[in-house]
């Protein structure tokens, strides 16, 4: 938990007055918010758009003002966690599920910054099932083609139904095992009708990723610190 928190936390001095800032999902983004909430009640002036409801609600609480991801036309920086980070800082993420509009923060971003516990580090992606938004109405023909790029795959479950994402869609998660070549995978999924968004998110999207260590130290694995 401590390493969540400080990755997070270091991640939120980046945040100045009057930035656009894109608010991940999951828990280490939550002490994202958190610290941005903080922030915020002691004065710092910003707007925020949310990646998911949750975060939306969290941020609401805390008193951040949110703008509708319509009326965007810019986003400074985004700080969001990752399911695997490799050693290229290519990533999986949507282990919440929220990848679709995670990416689309990352991507319209002018920075992106990753924040994770190296727990998260591996050498090859693909342990952890790659996340893939499908629509609803043609799982099974969309399920047949992921299949076909070499991985097993079903659609999300919880609380014995399917898992249904903040935009009305399905997740596949795709069991790789090991993913080599992410560029060509990436495009392979995209290709896909019937796919809406992949939770590869390549390297060159990436300007930071902030490790946090149980130990309570950190380090930086892309981005220089005192940029
Ligand atoms: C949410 O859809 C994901 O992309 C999260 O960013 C990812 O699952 C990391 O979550 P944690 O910070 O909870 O580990």
């Amino acid at each position: 938990m401590i390493a969540k928190k400080l990755a997070a936390e270091k991640a939120v001095e980046y945040i100045q007055d009057g930035m656009v800032v894109g608010l991940g999902s999951g828990s280490t983004a939550t002490w994202a918010i958190k610290a941005l909430g903080e922030k915020v009640n002691a004065g710092l002036h910003i707007q925020c758009v949310a990646s998911s409801v949750a975060s939306e609600n969290l941020a609401k609480q805390y008193g951040i003002s949110l703008v509708d991801f319509s009326a965007l036309s810019d986003i400074d920086i985004t700080i969001d966690g990752a399911d695997e980070v490799d050693a290229q800082c290519n990533l999986i993420k949507g282990g919440g599920g929220a990848l679709l509009r995670e990416k689309i923060l990352a991507y319209n971003s002018r920075q992106f910054i990753v924040v994770v516990d190296d727990s998260k580090l591996v050498h090859t992606l693909g342990k952890f099932p790659l996340p893939v938004e499908i629509v609803p109405f043609a799982a099974e023909l969309t399920l047949k083609q992921l299949r076909n790029l070499g991985c097993e795959t079903s659609i999300r479950q919880k609380d014995g139904k399917n898992f249904v994402t903040d935009n009305g869609n399905l997740i596949a998660d795709c069991f790789f095992n090991q993913i080599e070549v992410p560029e060509l995978l990436n495009i392979n999924i995209l290709l896909i009708p019937g796919v809406v968004e992949g939770g590869l998110f390549l390297h060159p999207k990436v300007n930071r990723v902030i490790v946090g260590h149980a130990d309570g130290s950190l380090h930086f694995m892309k981005g220089d610190k005192k940029e």
